[in-house]
């Protein structure tokens, strides 16, 4: 049995088990049961805390195949958030147990296809604010968008790992072959899906174009689980700087706008 489908009937079981025996509406007796509640992170009437929860290192390579499976679920948002609170869940437990992994749906094609903000950074996003402080998040979540912006997606380990894992859920078509990389220069997911369609030339509605969305999810799934374990072991360093063009417009404009993105992907310099 593939490990994806392995992780899916995992899930699936858990789900019927929390549906038999009624756990989930007893927080105690959740943690009880799995064992692994976490001391001082929920309060006895069950309301989780608004402290960070607890973060314990992850297997970055698990998160990439959790991701890309997930995409086909029910889109990139939800993938990102659910390879990570998945794997938190089997990690740490506790408060986690008592998060939807739903959550994040909405997310997807940049949040209800409206292509903002790309559903990978969005669900990202959410799972590093469950662990990190308000400033952390900042600093993490700073970095992973910076990166985003400048790495030609998806990347070669993706492409790699679907290769030999031959993973997928119910794509119609499974494409084994690197696919064609495009840097989105945004963040946002009009940017990135159209850059890639522009160069790629798989429209929209491609399985080519599902998969690379989905192979996105897995190469931002491990980037975040790569910088957690970094900032969980002291070591995580923010190295992304905006381009020399985008510094030279926000030396003169940073009152009349928010934001880093390259300001040239929309206006014309001047
Ligand atoms: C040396 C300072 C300076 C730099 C550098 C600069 N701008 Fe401006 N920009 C201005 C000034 C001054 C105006 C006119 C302000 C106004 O009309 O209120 C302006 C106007 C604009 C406007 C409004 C245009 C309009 O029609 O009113 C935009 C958008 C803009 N700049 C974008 C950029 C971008 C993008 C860059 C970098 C590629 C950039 N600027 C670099 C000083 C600068
Ligand atoms: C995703 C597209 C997008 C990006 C990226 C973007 N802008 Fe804008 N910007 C807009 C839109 C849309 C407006 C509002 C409409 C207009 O005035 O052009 C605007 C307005 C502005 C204005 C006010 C213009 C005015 O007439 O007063 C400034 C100044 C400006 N942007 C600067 C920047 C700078 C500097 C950056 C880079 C850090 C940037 N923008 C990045 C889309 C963008």
């Amino acid at each position: 049995m593939s490990e994806v489908k392995k992780m899916l009937e995992k899930d699936v079981s858990r789900r019927s088990f929390l549906k038999a025996t009624g756990i989930g509406l007893g927080v105690a007796t959740s943690a009880l049961l799995f064992g692994t509640g976490v001391a001082g992170a929920q309060t006895q009437g069950g309301v989780v805390t608004e402290s960070p929860l607890p973060y314990a290192e992850l297997d970055p390579e698990e998160a990439r195949l959790r991701a890309h499976a997930a995409y086909f679920r029910a889109g990139c948002s939800y993938a990102v958030f659910y390879a990570l609170l998945s794997m938190l869940r089997d990690k740490v437990g506790g408060p986690y147990n008592q998060i939807p992994l739903r959550m994040l749906g909405y997310g997807r094609g940049g949040a209800a296809s409206w292509g903002t903000l790309c559903g990978t950074l969005n669900g990202a996003g959410a799972a590093i604010n469950l662990v990190a402080s308000d400033a952390d998040t900042n600093k993490l979540l700073g970095e992973l968008i910076g990166w985003y912006t400048i790495t030609p997606f998806p990347t070669k380990e993706s492409d790699d790992v679907a290769a030999a894992k031959g993973y997928k859920y119910d794509a119609k078509e499974y494409m084994t072959a690197a696919l064609p990389t495009s840097v989105s220069n945004s963040p946002l997911c009009h940017a990135s899906v159209a850059s890639w369609i522009k160069l790629s030339g798989f429209p929209e509605a491609s399985n080519e174009r599902k998969e690379r969305c989905a192979r996105l999810c897995g190469d931002v799934a491990a980037k975040t689980v790569l910088m957690l374990n970094a900032w969980k072991a002291g070591t995580f360093a923010a190295t992304f700087k905006v381009s020399d063009e985008t510094a030279g417009c926000l030396s003169c404009h940073s009152d009349a706008q928010v934001g880093k993105m390259a300001c040239t992907s929309c206006h014309e310099p001047h």
